[in-house]
């Protein structure tokens, strides 16, 4: 196995040269900080745009912790080496709280919440304000792109760039063809995917697109199978992660993304295919109305030490 395969079975590490060289991320939160990670991480300058000075430094501060992580790893034959990465990386990244002074980059990826008219709103101003060749790409986990960019003019500029949780350890990025998304346009999100050392699948404008519309219906179904009392929460992670080889059971990963994240993607999903299986659950209304939305606020199916 060569040294870069090896390394980005771990890392996101480039193995590819591409035309964007300047990235805005806006939201700065689990996954706006990931992806300004990586994007700083493959030598490209980013800009990370969140609503309170307080969230961007949590981002900074987290982002720091990771690129040690990943720089450990990276350097463990030379670790003289550690330190320059992780200061090189940090210094490519910038953080501001005004969308309307951060919009001068080749490529714009929104990472704010999983709410459609605040995603559409977004994306109205940035078509206003950002220069004519920047690339507009949203992060959605589960609303229709197209839907994210109806207000918008350019189109064929335009497509979702979806990437997975943690972002700088999973390998995966789904490329979504919005209906107006220009050859080039698309040609280029996949060139810069591959530059941020991920490997691109495409999947058109569909619910879920690949992954979540395979994990949405098994995510459920735990949950279904847990709230009538069929087995443990606890029985149910050991069965997925010891008899299908899954890293993390349902309830862990719950946890990890967020139960906020998995509601709205059922609800989503729901709306979209009107498939029973993605019918409300509700244990799952419940915790997220209590505020248990997992390792983030400290308890979810689990709970966490601050
Ligand atoms: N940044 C950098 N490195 C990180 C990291 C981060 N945020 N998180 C973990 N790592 C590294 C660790 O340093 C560690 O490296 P070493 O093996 O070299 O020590 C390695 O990743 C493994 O981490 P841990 O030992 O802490 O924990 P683990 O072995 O349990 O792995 C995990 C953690 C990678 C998260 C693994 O459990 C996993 O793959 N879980 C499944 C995650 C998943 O399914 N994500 C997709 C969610 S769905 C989604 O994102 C889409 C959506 O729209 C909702
Ligand atoms: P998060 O709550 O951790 O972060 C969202 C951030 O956006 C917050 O810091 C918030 O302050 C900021 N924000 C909200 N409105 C804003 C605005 N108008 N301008 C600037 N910043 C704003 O959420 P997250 O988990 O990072 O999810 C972000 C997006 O990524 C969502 O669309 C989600 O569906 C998607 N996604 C999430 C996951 C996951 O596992 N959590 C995986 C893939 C995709």
């Amino acid at each position: 196995m060569n040294k870069i395969f090896v390394l980005t079975r771990k890392f996101s590490i480039s193995t590819s040269q591409n035309a964007i060289k300047t990235v805005t991320v806006i939201g700065g939160g689990l996954m706006g900080s990931g992806i300004a990670q990586v994007t700083a991480q493959a030598g490209q300058t980013v800009t990370i745009v969140d609503l309170e000075p307080e969230i961007l430094n949590k981002a900074q501060k987290s982002i720091q912790a990771n690129l040690g992580r990943v720089a450990k790893k990276l350097y463990k034959d030379d670790p003289g080496k550690i330190e320059g990465f992780v200061k090189e990386s940090l210094d490519r990244i910038k953080i501001s709280t005004k969308v309307e002074d951060s919009v001068n980059s080749d490529l714009i990826i929104e990472a704010i919440v999983e709410k459609l008219d605040i995603k559409q709103e977004l994306f109205n101003k940035l078509d206003k304000l950002a220069p004519e060749h920047t690339i507009l790409a949203t992060n959605t986990s589960s609303i229709s792109v197209n839907a994210i960019g109806s207000g918008i003019k350019r189109k064929d500029k335009f497509g979702g760039l979806h990437f997975f949780n943690p972002v700088p350890v999973m390998r995966l990025l789904e490329v979504i063809k919005s209906d107006h998304i220009s050859e080039d346009t698309y040609q280029t999100m996949m060139e810069w995917g591959k530059s941020v050392g991920k490997t691109c699948i495409t999947c058109k404008d569909t619910p879920g697109f690949v992954v979540n519309r395979l994990l949405a219906p098994y995510s459920a179904e735990a949950l279904r199978m847990y709230e009538r009392g069929d087995a443990t929460k606890e029985d149910i992670d050991i069965g997925l992660k010891l008899g299908a080889g899954f890293p993390m059971g349902p309830f862990e990963l719950a946890d990890y993304t967020g139960l906020d994240t998995n509601k709205f993607v059922l609800q989503v999903m729901h709306e979209m295919t009107k498939h029973p299986v993605f019918e409300p659950i509700p244990l799952l209304d419940k915790m997220v109305a209590e505020g248990k939305l997992g390792i983030k606020t400290g308890e979810g199916w689990y709970k966490y030490k601050k």
